[in-house]
């Protein structure tokens, strides 16, 4: 009893104690909404845990899966479906074998591979020379950014859908060229984009929109070329740089974007604009797209014709997804570059020439490489011309390109239209413009600098 007692009346105390202490200081008020916060979850940082983890893993699917509602274009509008099964499977014409989606630079994701597929390509008892091994990838869903629609009973494919993943991940090739584990974020520096829609039946939205015909419509994809894709010729009418070569960028990187203000490599906007961009009117999504600059007659004259500038779908299925996505793209880090690809201690003599005598890191400022704050420079600033950027809403700025990861794009070249064909291209180029005078051994330890970002 007594023992029962000194345990309990501390106890009592304490709670006593705590009652007052919750009513004071006296005259202090209390936030009703504050105070609901306290049940009946743990705390609200719990909940900020729980929601990015939430975030990370529905931005992932997003990213991987969602076609946003894609397919009433590209299977209804383009019918490209039908010229990838061919006539033998209800299309048109040969229909596309799965050697030629992979020389296509499609890529197929090894870990949906169903265990029959998986041995047989493993066994080599598969034939890649047939349609039929094409439409059992996309059954499978196994093909990076592509989904396949397919009726339950005919088992024909009716439709077909795009994702971010088809332009923004590749695979590792673990299996073998071709197939392997997603990398998201890795640009398909590998995809030739035009000659895969230039395949449609039909180009007829585009050549209406463009106001030319199909087999204009059909050069100008033909001539773009693996890891290129045009974003803003649907906008401004505009196919050819000035010099006459297609008026594409390469696929840009979308890791190690965190903490970088502009987006594209003419800042158009922040990641999630661009993505609602991007969504809405190049991947024929159906969601809301709202970008006032573009409403402007002499610059983006087939926006304004389209109504892409202020898009308002129904249902808008893009919208409610742009938060994950978004959250999802910002945790992709940067892929470290393997041991061995780049000399160590010549990379640790580059890193004084990069922040010093070459001035580089003023404008890409380590850790981000890019500039915290708004990243912009005119196209005199980095010795260039000014057209890719004067096709942005702000006209003439080039975003200082945010370097980690480098090694991933050496495919397809650098700067935004991958003009400089390596890295010694680039820091010649620098070495003139901005007059550096640097020897060819600050120059060469500079580049092993680079390929260790
Ligand atoms: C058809 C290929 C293609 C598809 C599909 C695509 N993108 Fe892109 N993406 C590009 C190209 C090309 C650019 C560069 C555009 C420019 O600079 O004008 C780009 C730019 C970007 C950037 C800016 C990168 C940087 O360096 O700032 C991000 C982020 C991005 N895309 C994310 C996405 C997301 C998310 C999706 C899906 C909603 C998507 N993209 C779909 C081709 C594509
Ligand atoms: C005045 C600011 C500025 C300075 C100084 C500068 N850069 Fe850049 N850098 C940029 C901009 C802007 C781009 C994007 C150009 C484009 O895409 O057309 C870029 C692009 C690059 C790229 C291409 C990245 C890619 O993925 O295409 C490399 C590599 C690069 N810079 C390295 C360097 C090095 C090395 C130095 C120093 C010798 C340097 N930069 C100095 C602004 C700068």
């Amino acid at each position: 009893m007594q023992r029962a007692a000194a345990v309990l009346l501390p106890l009592g105390l304490l709670v006593l104690t705590y009652a007052c202490a919750r009513n004071l200081p006296r005259g202090v008020e209390s936030n009703p909404a504050a105070l609901a916060q306290q049940a009946p979850e743990r705390s609200f940082e719990h909940k900020i845990e729980a929601n990015a983890k939430d975030m990370l893993k529905d931005g992932k699917q997003i990213f991987r899966y969602d076609t946003f509602g894609s397919e009433h274009f590209w299977g209804g509008a383009l019918r490209l479906h039908e010229a990838i099964a061919g006539a033998a499977h209800g299309g048109v014409g040969p229909g596309v074998t799965a050697r030629q989606a992979l020389q296509l630079g499609l890529k197929v994701d090894l870990g949906a591979l169903p265990k029959i597929l998986l041995e047989a390509i493993k066994g080599r008892s598969v034939d890649l020379d047939k349609v039929d091994t094409t439409l059992e990838l996309l059954r499978a869903n196994a093909v990076v950014g592509v989904t396949g629609v397919f009726d339950k009973s005919t088992k024909r494919m009716t439709s077909i859908g795009i994702q971010c993943a088809l332009c923004h991940s590749t695979v590792d090739d673990s299996l073998t060229k071709g197939i392997g584990r997603r990398l998201d974020g890795w640009p398909n520096r590998d995809l030739d984009i035009g000659k895969i829609v230039a395949s449609a039946p039909t180009l007829k939205p585009f050549a209406d929109l463009l106001g030319v015909d199909e087999g204009t419509v059909r050069g100008v994809l033909t001539s773009w070329g693996p890891g290129r894709y045009d974003a803003e010729l649907n906008h401004d009418g505009k196919a050819t740089r000035p010099d006459g070569k297609p008026a594409t960028t390469l696929l840009p990187a979308a890791f190690g974007l965190a903490g970088v203000n502009l987006h594209t490599y003419s800042g158009w906007g922040s990641v999630t604009h661009w993505n609602a961009y991007v969504a809405t009117t190049q991947m024929h999504g159906k969601g809301t797209f709202y970008d006032p600059r573009m409403n402007d007659p002499q610059r983006f004259p087939l926006a304004v014709k389209s109504g892409d500038w202020n898009r308002r779908d129904t249902p808008d299925l893009i919208t409610s997804k742009l938060a994950a996505l978004h959250y999802y793209q910002l945790s992709i880090p940067a892929p470290e570059p393997p041991a061995g690809s780049f000399d160590a201690a010549a990379a640790a003599r580059g890193k004084i020439v990069f922040e010093g005598k070459a001035k580089c890191a003023t404008c890409h400022v380590p850790p981000l490489y890019s500039e915290p704050g708004w990243p912009m420079h005119t196209a005199e600033e980095i010795g260039i011309d000014d057209f890719q950027a004067s096709r942005a809403p702000d006209r003439k700025f080039y975003r200082t390109t945010p370097l980690k990861g480098l090694f991933v794009r050496e495919k397809g070249g650098f700067y935004h239209d991958g003009r400089f064909e390596d890295l010694t291209q680039v820091v010649g180029h620098y070495s003139r413009v901005l007059k550096l005078s640097l020897s060819d051994a600050e120059k060469a330890d500079l580049i092993q600098f680079l390929k260790s970002l």
